[in-house]
């Protein structure tokens, strides 16, 4: 099966097991935005809830808030994104469909990487163990082709970001004869500049309305908080503002499911620290998130750090967490050292002090800013990509499992009686009574159990329990792990315990730091 197969089913699976709905989906869905279903939005909770607990509790200088998503429309003006958020777009004259040059040419470049790691692949099966990797690398007439061309496009396309050359951006296009995938034509038109903020409007016509934007980035609800929260909370530099909500980008290409939607949501931390000190901060910061992400136990390697090749005009470091999604490494989360170049526009704008007096020194300054953002809708799906598996099973059987991270999983544990009469109904109604106010816990007494465990295995459902006849006589039940599918029998009232050790948060947490 190929990897855009594995994508589509798990879109499928989506839908089918109450994760991921197209939005409106009566009337069609509208493009790129999606709903959250009964266990979509469990786990989509537990991930908010792992990050809020990392960032604002293994951290003390970390505090969060709740900015509302509308914004004086200043705001935007201040940071940059009226004038500068932008995306270079180009149309198909044939397909009439839309792309971003830019994505584009960043897939131009990842097929002529496919080409190098598949010669790699291919050799290393041909020659087995004395295979010398680095030397193939190095030699491979193929390779080095295909090697050389790729740095080509990128350091042509890395400088036309830069000096924001739309018409050397096209040149690309047209000279490595990029085909749109639709029509197959090399019909472009000239590549344009596309705002991607929403617009929208604020009090009643008769009044004078005023246009507002939807926030495309939560981190502007914190810049304009910075002093109301350093004052109140008496905080001292080095310190943090975290925020988890949503934002908005009117994208012009909606692709890959949840990846890149038109309503998504973020979660942010703006760390303020002192101007020099702020590439250490940044190193840490890097480092703290990269273990927060591996601490999921999905594949160290399927997670790269990836350099910005254009840094924005404000940063002065960039980073981004890719994950290895079935359509390759993509970006999860960025890591930016901002400078101070938010707080100062904002002081600009506003006519407003917003310097910070620093007791130690002395002396007021504008702080630098270090920020983590990452998006929750990505997370979920590198999540979700990760642990969708279709195993075969001994006897011609087969079965759909989600191995979540049991911390993450929507459901912890679903109680069976092993038939619907006897007394065992009633005796699984007590187990899931101790355990309901702790755990997310299902009650099913439909179809055979073989059933009922691929039902809740397709959800990635840690525990199953069985109330059988035994139970009534001598308290024990039996418990059924996810992964190994293997049985125990315990008594009830060794329950807890088990299930609380394997799913609480403190795993997770604890994996950070060590
Ligand atoms: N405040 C900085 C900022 O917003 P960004 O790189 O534009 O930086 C941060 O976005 C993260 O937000 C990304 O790494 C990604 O996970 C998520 N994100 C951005 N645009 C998105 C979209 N259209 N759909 C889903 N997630 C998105």
């Amino acid at each position: 099966m190929t990897q855009e197969d594995v994508f589509k089913k798990l879109v499928a699976h989506c839908k089918e097991y109450g994760f991921v709905f197209p939005s409106s989906g009566i009337y069609d869905g509208l493009g790129a935005v999606y709903d959250y279903g009964q266990n979509g939005v469990e786990l989509k909770n537990n991930i908010k809830r792992y990050w809020w607990e990392a960032m604002t509790m293994l951290n003390d200088n970390v505090v969060g808030i709740d900015a509302a998503i509308f914004m004086h429309p200043t705001t935007w003006k201040a940071s940059g994104h009226v004038d500068a958020f932008n995306d270079p777009l180009i149309d198909n004259r044939d397909s009439k469909k839309r792309y971003r040059a830019d994505v584009l040419i960043e897939d131009l470049m990842a097929k002529y990487e496919e080409k190098i790691e598949k010669e790699v692949d291919k050799a290393k099966k041909r020659f087995g163990e004395s295979f010398d990797e680095k030397l193939f690398r190095e030699t491979n007439p193929r390779i080095l082709e295909n090697a050389q061309k790729r740095n080509e496009i990128h350091s042509r396309f890395v400088k036309a970001l830069n000096d924001n050359d739309l018409i050397e951006l096209k040149q690309i296009i047209v000279d490595y004869e990029v085909v749109c995938p639709i029509s197959g034509t090399k019909n472009w038109t000239d590549v344009r500049q596309f705002n991607l903020m929403f617009a929208t409007e604020i009090g009643s016509t008769s009044d004078g309305a005023t246009k507002i934007y939807l926030r495309p980035e939560t981190a502007q609800g914190i810049f304009v908080n910075f002093l109301n929260v350093q004052k109140t909370g008496r905080m001292k530099i080095p310190f943090g503002i975290a925020q988890i909500g949503k934002a908005f980008r009117n994208e012009i290409v909606a692709r890959q499911f949840i990846f890149r939607m038109r309503e998504f949501e973020q979660m942010e931390m703006q760390f303020f620290v002192r101007p020099g000190e702020e590439m250490e901060w940044f190193k840490f910061w890097k480092n703290f998130r990269l273990k927060w992400h591996k601490a999921f136990g999905l594949g160290d390697h399927k997670y790269r750090f990836h350099d910005h090749d254009k840094l924005a005009h404000y940063a002065n470091a960039a980073t981004d967490i890719e994950f290895e999604m079935p359509f390759g490494f993509k970006e999860v989360e960025g890591i930016h050292s901002r400078t101070d170049f938010d707080l100062v526009q904002h002081e600009k704008y506003s006519g407003k002090n917003i310097k910070y007096f620093d007791p130690e020194l002395n002396e007021s300054y504008t702080p630098y800013v270090v920020e983590t953002s990452i998006g929750v809708d990505r997370t979920f799906l590198s999540i979700m990509a990760a642990s969708y598996e279709e195993q075969q099973l001994e006897g011609g059987d087969s079965r759909v499992v989600l191995h979540l991270p049991f911390e993450l999983s929507p459901v912890k544990v679903a109680v069976f009686p092993l038939v619907k009469k006897d007394g065992l109904p009633q005796k699984a109604e007590e187990v899931v009574k101790l355990l309901k106010f702790d755990f997310k816990v299902v009650y099913d007494e439909k179809d055979s159990v073989g059933k009922r465990y691929r039902r809740q295995d397709a959800i990635g459902t840690p525990f199953c329990v069985t109330i059988d006849h035994q139970t009534l006589e001598d308290d024990t039940v039996t418990i059924r792990h996810r992964d190994t599918m293997q049985q125990e029998r315990l008594k009830i009232g060794d329950l807890y315990a088990i299930v609380n050790e394997a799913v609480s948060m403190k795993n997770l947490l604890g994996k950070i730091v060590i």
